[in-house]
């Protein structure tokens, strides 16, 4: 008999393949499991995704030959046999042979049984030199190199090691609502508690770093809220504590569903073509669809499935969703951007972007914020937050002039200013007539930097290229 806890891994790994979630897959399918079984399958699937690269390469080094060339279900079961062998310290190793052997036989390849037998019968936990950087820390080479030339070559080891952890779990415990059944430790994040012991069933879930980007938004007691992406829920929720009064807004009607219980207003809508809204809101949070590299340790398929092109389309919709959910912020009012995502296409060059466009309310960048992997506890995640003041006194050229400098180091990237107005930019007679190369500077540029003089006259308005379509230009080369 096969153990239930391997044959639900094996399903799920099949379904990974063929384009699912495994958290979701693990959550609906496990729940008809005991917690013990569940809690299994869930290592099993999740250890495998962690580390696929490196597994592949153990089965080529044990097998003498490539993974890619055998069969899908021959390849999830040598790897799914080689994590349990290797990592695992509570299973058998008789029973992870057995069990792969008669899984490989179930799947309809009998012939492949002597192949996975004899490969898993060599594995023992002997160090195996491993043939670079990248399948040692079990991470895709173009991922980690970007991770490193961002973020130096510690940081990003620190972020790789920590995307193959097990994640803590915090849960969300709004003031006098302690729960009895958990034992929990606070944290530095207001109302988040890592939990140590028991079952957090009835209580929300909610990774550290979520709970820290609510916080940015500075939130009074009966403010507007608009919460642009807000599906599951998470922010809006803890938002609510503060007795503000949120309109929850995202483009799947069935996720927002799902919020009701919330007892806020919720509005299906596509806020990358525009928000259905008249008036204007205190504070705005858009907490975009992204890549989601900030939650590899949770979501370890990810790192398999992304691809570099992908951040130019991720980037052009948060352009757009930060885009629109500025133009509904009220004077003095404050926006958050955030994304669970360590890429800075997703975070800053979409803001500096959208801050450089035209027909935007004046705003200022108050500050960026982030977390990172293995530097702080839990997901990475990127805040950005902006001040709309009716007028903008400062366009942050130095932001953009460091961010430049960053993308130069990061991708040996040159940008010619000349280059950056035929990059279709168009050209307003102002910014000809002041012979800049921007096109046309946006309001913010258009505001007095002081009573005394005029933005008009500081060189520095249209000197300095926007950096964000540096990003996409490189990209799409
Ligand atoms: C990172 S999740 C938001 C998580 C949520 N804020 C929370 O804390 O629970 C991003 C959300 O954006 C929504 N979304 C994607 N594209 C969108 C669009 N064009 N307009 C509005 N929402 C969108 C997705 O459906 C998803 O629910």
């Amino acid at each position: 008999m096969i153990a239930a806890a391997r044959k639900l891994a094996f399903e799920v790994l099949r379904l990974v393949e063929g384009g699912g979630y495994a958290a979701d897959l693990l959550h609906h399918r496990g729940a008809a499991l005991e917690s013990r079984d569940a809690g299994l399958a869930a290592e099993i699937v999740l250890g495998v995704l962690r580390r696929q690269n490196q597994l592949d390469f153990l089965i080529e080094h044990y097998l003498g030959r490539p993974a890619t060339r055998l069969d899908p279900e021959v390849r999830i079961l040598l790897r799914m046999g080689l994590y349990q062998l290797r990592h695992l310290d509570r299973v058998p190793a008789h029973a992870v042979v057995h069990d792969s052997v008669e899984q490989v036989k179930h799947a309809g390849k009998r012939s492949a049984a002597g192949l996975v037998n004899a490969v898993l019968r060599k594995v023992d936990r002997a160090p195996v030199a491993f043939p670079d950087r990248a399948i040692e820390l079990a991470i895709p080479g173009w991922l980690l190199e970007r991770w490193e030339r961002h973020y130096g070559r510690e940081t990003a080891e620190g972020m790789a090691q920590a995307a193959l952890t097990t994640p803590e779990t915090y849960v969300r415990v709004p003031a006098g609502k302690e729960p009895a059944q958990v034992r929990l430790a606070p944290t530095e994040v207001p109302g988040c508690f890592r939990l140590l012991e028991g079952n957090a069933a009835g209580l929300r879930i909610q990774d550290i770093s979520s709970q820290a980007v609510v916080p940015l938004l500075d939130l009074r007691r009966g403010q507007t809220l608009l919460d642009v992406c807000a599906a599951p829920g998470n922010k809006t929720a803890q938002a609510l504590e503060a007795g503000v009064r949120a309109v929850a807004c995202d483009l799947r009607w069935r996720r927002l569903a799902a919020m009701k219980s919330l007892g806020c207003p919720l509005v299906a809508a596509d806020g990358a073509l525009g928000l259905p809204f008249s008036a204007r809101f205190d504070r705005i949070l858009v907490d975009a669809p992204c890549s989601g590299t900030g939650t590899l340790a949770r979501n370890p398929e990810i790192k398999w499935r992304l691809e570099a092109s992908d951040l130019v389309d991720l980037h052009a919709r948060q352009v757009r969703l930060l885009r629109n959910a500025l133009q509904r912020l009220a004077p003095g009012g404050r926006l958050v951007y955030s994304t669970c995502s360590l890429e800075p296409e997703e975070n800053e060059s979409v803001v500096v972007e959208v801050l450089g466009g035209t027909g935007i309310p004046a705003c200022t960048m108050e500050k960026y914020w982030r977390r990172l992997p293995g530097r702080e506890p839990g997901d990475g995640f990127f805040g950005a937050v902006l001040h709309s003041a009716g007028f903008c006194e400062r366009r942050d050229d130095s932001l953009a002039s460091e961010l430049l400098a960053r993308m130069e180091s990061a991708f040996g990237l040159s940008v010619d200013p000349k280059a950056w107005s035929a990059h279709g930019r168009r050209r307003s007679p102002a910014a000809t007539a002041s012979g800049g190369p921007l096109g046309t500077p946006s309001p913010c540029a258009r505001r007095p930097r002081d009573a005394a003089g005029s933005a008009a006259g500081d060189p520095r308005r249209l000197a300095s290229p926007l950096p964000a379509e540096a990003f996409v230009a490189r990209l799409t080369a």
